[in-house]
């Protein structure tokens, strides 16, 4: 991160501290639908499936950057499969849009191109969270996220040969600094979260690994774990015996019991509909949330060291 952008950081926190503004700091858009997996924990809907076109997200971007918003995260189904139209390309362009009719010529673009677009527009950083199914070494995000959601349990959950895939995938990143682990803790994999935390540790191809629960898709809770203290008291177990832990230990403690303050407002978040949500755009109950970054902002939000050095270091890669 340059100095300017680091200055940034206390002038935004000053702001939404003292001043009360509710500013987001960082952006999920959901670019796409599609995607070659069906997991059994899914919470995206595939039944039609398509992707916003490049002028969309640019209107996305550039709305979300005047928020004040710095850091963004490209989700879907799988982004890195997706083509994303110009207007020439049959994708809609609105009257009055900040995109210039030369801007896309009409082809397809690619999640590279959306990358290097958040960065011209002014973006800090960019992440890009991938299934990891295929050979995804051409990413240029800031950041790549890779679902891993156990060792035996990763086929049970996302279908036979995902986990080989995976391994086959981030041996081919060029950049292992770059990319992290994200797993799902639930009722299939809970069991399997030290053995994780052991494949994060002894791979050279991954930095570190972030862990959320399982959020209850409408309303299904069948696959929430029955102990959720447990398993954090496990996790927080090996981060202090220097695992490469992502979730800071007081984000994981506002895990166990999710009913604290929620200060969500920290993202802004665009769903597939083009929707603009300030804030989760989840239905779940927020006194069931199981997303780690839930209590990783209400950590910032509390100007925890830990928590600004964490989130530092994964931008500063
Ligand atoms: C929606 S996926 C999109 C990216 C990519 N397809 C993947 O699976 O990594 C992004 C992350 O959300 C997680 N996720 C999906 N459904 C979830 C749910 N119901 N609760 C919590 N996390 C979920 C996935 O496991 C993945 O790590
Ligand atoms: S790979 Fe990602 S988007 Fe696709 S089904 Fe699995 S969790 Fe959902």
């Amino acid at each position: 991160m340059k100095l300017n952008q680091l200055l940034y950081l206390p002038l935004w926190y000053f702001k939404i501290r003292f001043l009360k503004k509710q500013i987001p700091l960082q952006t999920v858009i959901f670019i796409t639908n599609e995607c070659n997996y069906n997991c059994k924990h899914c919470c995206v809907d595939k039944t039609k499936p398509h992707s916003m076109t490049y002028d969309e997200i640019k209107e996305h971007l550039i709305n979300s950057y005047n928020l004040g918003s710095r850091f963004v995260d490209f989700e879907g189904g799988e982004g890195g499969r997706g083509k994303y139209r110009g207007k020439y390309g049959g994708g809609k362009y609105k009257k009055g849009s900040h995109v210039s009719p030369d801007d896309t010529k009409g082809e397809y673009k690619t999640i590279n191109d959306l990358c290097a677009l958040a960065k011209s527009i002014g973006f800090y950083s960019t992440t890009v969270t991938t299934n990891a199914s295929y050979d995804f070494s051409y990413f240029n995000a800031d950041h790549v996220f890779i679902s891993l959601d156990g060792i035996k349990a990763h086929d049970i959950i996302r279908g036979e040969g995902a986990f080989e895939k995976i391994k086959e995938n981030i041996a081919k990143f060029p950049h292992p600094e770059r990319v992290s682990a994200n797993m799902v803790i639930n009722r299939i994999n809970q069991d399997e979260v030290a053995d994780v935390l052991k494949f994060v540790e002894q791979s050279p191809y991954i930095n570190g690994i972030s862990f959320n629960f399982y959020n209850p898709v409408n309303g299904d809770t069948q696959l929430c774990v029955n102990d959720r203290e447990k398993i954090i008291n496990t996790i927080i177990g090996y981060k202090k015996r220097g695992y490469k832990v992502l979730n800071t230990e007081k984000g994981l403690k506002y895990l166990i019991k999710p009913d604290f303050k929620k200060v969500c407002w920290i993202t802004n978040f665009i769903t597939l509909d083009g929707k603009q949500h300030s804030g989760c755009p989840d239905k779940t109950p927020c006194s069931t949330c199981g997303l780690g970054m839930a209590g990783e902002m209400r950590a910032l939000y509390d100007l925890s060291p830990q928590t600004i050095i964490a989130g530092l270091k994964l931008r500063m890669n």
